[in-house]
């Protein structure tokens, strides 16, 4: 529109004018028209009149017969008077009409018509003096005027007649431009969209597009090129991601733009320990041990809730602190919620809602209208922070998780020139399970807020847009893997995240040997025990009740690992006040007794249950000490504790036992892989791994090495964070055409 309007109002402007000057050139013209013919007429009467006249004055007649003469004269509708002089040029007769004063000495004669022309009360007119005889100019003569107001309506018919004329005129240019506009502007967007989408193709190259457009297409070539191949090209060399390479991405990639990070769990937490210092804590969280390393990378801002009891005492005015508080990278914002907010958002909607929602282990999930009330408002309190935290218009924010799902449309009405990365930590069910949630219409309308929305697994990806798909009136290409909704695009993607590898936690952890020391030492194990271990927050998806029960297969069914192996189960305390939290622990407690009381004797335990917090040293520690590591996860998104428990073996020993039902599986084959519901076979695959070689150990953990390596954290941010700067380069493209985006 306002293209057009450019184009019609300069063509609005000359066209007033040519209609102007038209105007003005047709009153002149209508009246040299009209002059000469009344000079013509005025010879005519005057011919008539002296025929009639002349014998009359010669007669010597009464004045009044002459005037009756003259007076008839007047009869036609346009003369309006006729006077008749006498030899000095003084009236001598005059019709009624003639204006007063008015006499052949003053009135122009023949060939001097602009002077004819005189306004009299009556209207304009035409005022002219004859010889009544030719031959003898200086005898009598006559006068005529002439009314012209005839000659008025005539003009003011013809600048209407030329108004509608030029009206009509722009009125068809201006459609016949706008016509031709739209036509030539689709050719070349086609023409533009198909280099953009074809370049590096023979048909993109060699398109048949105007010849007139072929030099920009030339250069939308060439800049498309850069981006895809640039891309393509960094992505496929850089092997090795670590934390530089994160570094130099955002700072070629995305121009050192601001990013932002939120999440309902904060990195690093400040409590008040039994001595009353205040101690940090890092928390069990796949999320956090993902997202800090990538913080720590690029800096930035992290949004977080404050749930730690001396937080406030170290936030400054703001809620702000920096850290890691040894090394401070980042500032950690934090987010204050009320226990009332924090227990209808986070217990219940977030984990007593959607987490049983979204995992399938059973658990029936729990919608309340008041626990949804307040998901909406911590999502707002969330969204303010991170627009107080925005130092600029277009920063990047990466929301993560199944706590803040509507935080990405908002942040998108808010800041709209922002990228939105979400990341769904969990699994996305089937479209069935996930219509049950009342308030699924919002959540979906939530997420698509999103720029880019990712997922663990391709798998979950589909099961996202089935789920739009049979919910929302949107637009989904599965090609491209995108979803329309309210003039949003979101590109649905999976990124498997990762771990830090080599883990920042392996220094100063004592060697191997050392560490199976310690942990048997810890534990008053015997020395030579064969040890398993599990390490998960206390939640029924992990699959805690199988293992154990897996664990009492095995002595059952290999009676020769009594008193030979035990296994640890690391357990950090979560989610305790949701009852359904409180009675799986008492089962995991209940079960771990259970085992010890059938197996147990002097000097050693089956299982030892480590129900604590334990920081992410004492965990490694356990990883290296251990000979196996057991995940069971009933169901998971991913699983971190497997990956983590790769990183944490450089001796390329330990075998990982790894669920079926956890995205990690996908990702690590070289693992056995069991079903936790299968007791037997579980039993089965801790025999295997007990009595595993050293070489075979060997052989799959350096596979599993290798790629953990290889596909570690900072390339899990780094590919969202290049398919973020793709999506904006673009973006900034079209908005230089915006017509392109139109289309
Ligand atoms: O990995 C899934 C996840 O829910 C994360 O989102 C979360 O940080 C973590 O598990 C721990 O849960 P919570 O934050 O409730 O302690």
């Amino acid at each position: 529109m306002k293209n057009v309007l450019r184009f019609i109002l300069p063509l609005l402007v000359v066209l007033g004018v040519l209609a102007l000057v038209a105007s003005v050139l047709a009153e002149r013209l209508a009246m040299r028209w009209a002059l000469r013919d009344l000079e013509a007429r005025d010879h005519l009467i005057v011919n008539t009149l002296a025929t009639s006249l002349a014998p009359l004055l010669l007669a010597e007649l009464e004045p009044a017969v002459i005037l009756t003469v003259m007076t008839r004269a007047t009869r036609d509708e346009r003369l309006m008077a006729v006077g008749l002089c006498g030899p000095d040029g003084a009236l001598r007769i005059g019709t009624e009409s003639l204006p007063p004063g008015m006499d052949c000495r003053n009135a122009p004669r023949p060939g001097a018509s602009k002077r004819a022309l005189v306004d009299l009360d009556t209207g304009p007119a035409h005022v002219m003096a004859f010889p009544l005889d030719p031959q003898h100019p200086d005898q009598t003569g006559l006068i005529l005027v002439h009314d012209l107001s005839y000659l008025t309506k005539r003009i003011a018919d013809a600048h209407g007649y030329v108004f509608l004329f030029f009206t009509v005129l722009t009125g068809l240019v201006s459609v016949v431009t706008v016509v031709v506009a739209r036509v030539s502007l689709r050719r070349w967007v086609s023409a533009v969209r198909a280099a953009m989408t074809q370049v590096g193709t023979s048909a993109g190259e060699a398109s048949a597009a105007p010849g007139e457009i072929q030099p920009i297409l030339q250069e939308v070539r060439t800049l498309v090129r850069e981006l895809k191949g640039g891309v393509r090209e960094r992505d496929d060399s850089l092997v090795r991601w670590d934390p530089s390479v994160l570094r130099e991405v955002i700072a070629r990639e995305l121009a050192g733009d601001e990013v932002i990070a939120v999440s309902n769990r904060e990195p690093y937490i400040h409590v008040r320990g039994k001595d009353g210092a205040v101690d940090v804590r890092f928390p069990a969280s796949g999320l956090v041990s993902a997202l800090d390393p990538v913080m720590r990378a690029c800096g930035g801002t992290w949004v977080a809730h404050g749930s730690g009891d001396a937080d406030r005492e170290v936030a400054d005015e703001h809620a702000r602190v920096r850290v890691p508080p040894q090394d401070p990278a980042y500032t950690l914002r934090r987010v204050w919620l009320s226990a009332e907010e924090e227990q209808g958002y986070y217990y219940g909607f977030a984990n007593e809602g959607l987490w049983p929602l979204c995992h399938l282990a059973h658990a029936r999930p729990q919608f309340r209208s008041a626990d949804w009330e307040q998901y909406q408002r911590v999502n707002r309190r969330f969204a303010d922070a991170v627009v107080e935290e925005s130092r600029s218009e277009d920063p990047i924010v990466l929301v993560q998780d199944y706590h803040l799902a509507l935080l990405p449309r908002m942040i998108q009405e808010r800041l709209p020139a922002s990228t939105v990365i979400t990341f769904w930590h969990i699994p996305w069910p089937n479209p069935e399970a996930f219509a049950i949630c009342p308030w699924r219409e919002e959540i979906l309308e939530g997420l698509l807020g999103s720029t880019i929305l990712g997922f663990h697994t391709r798998f979950h990806c589909n099961n996202f847009i089935d789920t739009v798909d049979r919910t929302l009136e949107s637009r989904i290409d599965r090609e491209y893997s995108t979803v329309s909704y309210h003039q949003q695009t979101t590109l649905v993607q999976h990124y498997p995240i990762s771990v830090e590898c080599p883990s920042r936690w392996l220094q100063g952890q004592p060697s191997v040997p050392e560490a199976r020391l310690r942990v048997r030492s810890a534990n008053a194990m015997a020395k030579d025990v064969r040890l398993g271990v599990g390490v998960d927050r206390l939640d029924y998806t992990k699959g805690i009740v199988e293992r154990l029960r897996a664990v009492e297969r095995l002595l059952d069914t290999r009676p020769e690992w009594v008193g030979r192996f035990s296994f640890v189960q690391i357990a950090a305390p979560s989610r305790s006040d949701i009852e359904r939290y409180r009675r799986f622990s008492e089962e995991v407690t209940a079960v771990a007794a259970a085992i010890n009381e059938r197996f147990a004797r002097p000097g050693y335990a089956p299982v030892y249950l480590r129900v604590a917090h334990h920081s992410p040293p004492e965990v490694f520690e356990y990883y290296r000490g251990a000979d196996l590591c057991f995940v069971s996860s009933l169901h998971d998104g991913m699983n971190l504790v497997a990956k983590e428990f790769v990183s944490a073996r450089d001796d390329e020993q330990g075998v990982l036992l790894l669920s079926l039902f956890t995205g990690a599986s996908r990702e690590l084959p070289e693992a056995l892989v069991v079903n936790p519901y299968d007791t037997d076979e579980c039993a089965r695959a801790l025999h295997r791994a007990l009595v595993m070689t050293p070489e075979e150990q060997r052989s799959r953990m350096r596979r599993m090495r290798g790629y953990v390596r290889e596909y570690n954290i900072y390339r899990w941010a780094g590919r969202m964070l290049m398919d973020a700067a793709r999506i904006r380069a673009r973006n900034r493209l079209l908005s230089r055409c915006p017509d392109l985006s139109a289309q």
